[in-house]
This record gives structure tokens, C-alpha cells and sequence, in this order.
């Protein structure tokens, strides 16, 4: 793992939070953005130190992300990572979901990893760095109930793209993932019993991740193993967008 300052979005609760332990771990420097000031209190509890710094901000709110970015370098030194774990999860089916549901879903998981994009890569030094975006199997494929979660998340990997062509000759790799269901408090609040059910029958693996697992790819992609993977998004599904037919039983 390389060195340096890293700013997680959504970092007190999830797989933001699995990714600022792991990252922590490895001796990096974290200022987390959360808008959970509950969440936030639990996990700087366990967290706060020298290292590692949560401020609650709204990534919709680009003064907000402004403002937290300046006092993060200020405090914790030129930003070399970033990872956009910010997010809400609806499933809502098609004729249901109300275009206020739906612009709310756009402007938090993408129109916010937008700003805090922009935001970082203004802020990043002539050494450049690594961003990873969260986007989703759902973003991928067309999962019924995800009209404007799936939206987002396809627009996140189009974003991935663009920006990866936009800032590689400035030193900044764009990569992401893509996590099939994962066991967080946004899916505990999401999946009753009958669709953890269905989710399973349809990956090979036959279970739900953990934060941890996810966390783990996140960190190659910050990481300099990956020095030329850029561009990319990586599932990380348990095998759910290789598989095709399954047996009933899985
Ligand atoms: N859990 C899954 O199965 C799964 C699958 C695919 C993708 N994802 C994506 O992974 C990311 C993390 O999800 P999670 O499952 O860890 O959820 P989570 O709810 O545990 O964590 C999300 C965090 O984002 C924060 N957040 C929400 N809106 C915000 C805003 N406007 N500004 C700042 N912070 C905000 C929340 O306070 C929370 O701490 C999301 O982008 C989600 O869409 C999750």
C-alpha cells in the first residue's frame, strides 16, 4: 500500500468505513466526509487519532465539500486518494418511483461523487493520486426496483471512463468497483429475508460479501500494485454478472 492522505465520502458507516480501517492499517492518513453526524460520533469513537479526522459534510453541498477539503489538507497534507463511498440505496419499482425520489437518488450518488470529484483533482498536487468510485452490479445490469439507484450508479461508471481519459496524463487514475449485495447498513435496511433469498440464488458463490472483501479491492485500486489499471471498474459480485442460468438449489 502507498503512503499518504486519502478522503473517503460516506467513510462512518459500510464499506466506506471498512475501507478507512483497512486503509489505516496500512499507515495512510484518512479525513473522512460523512452527512451521518450519529454514524460519525460511533465511528470517530473508534477511529479518531492522529491519523484520521471526520467531518460532517454533504456532498451535494459543493461549500460544504469545499470548505472540508481545505481544512482536510491543511490539517492532514496534499490529498493522493480519494474514494467516493457516499451513497443511498432505493428499491422502488419503475411505475412507483416519483421523479423527487428520483432526482434525489441522481444528485447524492452521482451528481455528489461529481463534486467531490472535481473538488479533489482541484486540490491534488502535480504528483497526482488515485480515485475510486463505488458503483454497483445494478449499474451494470438491469436489477428490477433500481430505476434511479441503477441510473446513478450507470452514469458512475460512464464518469469513471471520462475522467480517466480526461486526468491520465496528469498523473490521476480513475478506476471502480462495482459490489454485488453486501452485507451494510443500507442493505440491512433494504433486503427482508424473500430478497436476500433471491440475491443468493443468483450468485455463484451462493452469500452476501462483507465490507472487508470489498474494502480489500478498493485499496489494490488506490494502491501503486495497481500503478496502470485505470479506467477500469472492478466487480466485486461473488461471480453475479459472469453467471448466466443457475441451479435452483444455489
Ligand atoms: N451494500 C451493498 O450491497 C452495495 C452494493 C453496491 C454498491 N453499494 C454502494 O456502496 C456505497 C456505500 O454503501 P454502504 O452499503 O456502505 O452504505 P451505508 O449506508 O452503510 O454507508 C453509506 C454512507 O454514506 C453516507 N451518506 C449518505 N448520503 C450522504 C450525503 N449526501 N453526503 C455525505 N454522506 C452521505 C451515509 O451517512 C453513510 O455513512 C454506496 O455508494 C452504495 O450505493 C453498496
Amino acid at each position: 500500500m502507498s503512503a499518504g492522505h486519502v478522503i473517503v465520502t460516506g467513510g462512518a458507516s459500510g464499506i466506506g468505513l471498512a475501507t478507512v480501517r483497512r486503509l489505516l492499517a496500512a499507515g495512510r492518513v484518512v479525513s473522512v466526509l460523512d452527512a451521518n453526524a450519529e454514524a460519525i460520533a460511533t465511528a470517530a469513537g473508534e477511529l479518531t487519532g492522529e491519523r484520521c479526522r471526520f467531518t460532517r459534510a454533504d456532498v451535494r453541498d459543493e461549500a460544504e465539500v469545499g470548505d472540508a477539503l481545505d481544512d482536510a489538507v491543511a490539517q492532514q497534507g496534499a490529498i493522493v486518494g480519494l474514494v467516493n463511498s457516499a451513497g443511498i440505496g432505493r428499491d422502488v419499482p419503475f411505475a412507483e418511483t416519483s421523479a423527487t425520489l428520483f432526482r434525489e437518488i441522481i444528485e447524492i450518488n452521482l451528481v455528489g461523487t461529481f463534486i467531490v470529484s472535481q473538488a479533489v483533482v482541484a486540490r491534488m498536487g502535480e504528483d497526482g493520486g488515485a480515485i475510486v468510485h463505488i458503483a454497483s452490479v445494478s449499474g451494470l445490469r438491469g436489477n428490477v426496483g433500481r430505476v434511479g439507484y441503477g441510473a446513478s450508479k450507470g452514469g458512475i461508471v460512464n464518469m469513471t471512463q471520462v475522467m480517466a481519459a480526461e486526468l491520465g496524463a496528469r498523473n490521476i487514475r480513475v478506476n471502480g468497483v462495482a459490489p454485488g449485495p453486501i452485507d451494510t447498513p443500507l442493505v440491512k435496511a433494504m433486503h427482508d429475508p424473500e430478497i436476500r433469498a433471491i440475491w443468493q440464488r443468483h450468485v455463484p458463490q451462493a452469500r452476501y460479501g462483507t465490507p472487508e472483501e470489498v474494502a480489500e479491492a478498493i485499496c489494490f485500486l488506490l494502491s501503486d500494485a495497481a500503478s496502470y489499471v485505470n479506467g477500469h471498474v472492478l466487480a466485486v459480485d461473488g461471480g453475479f454478472l459472469a453467471a448466466g442460468i443457475m441451479r435452483q438449489e444455489n
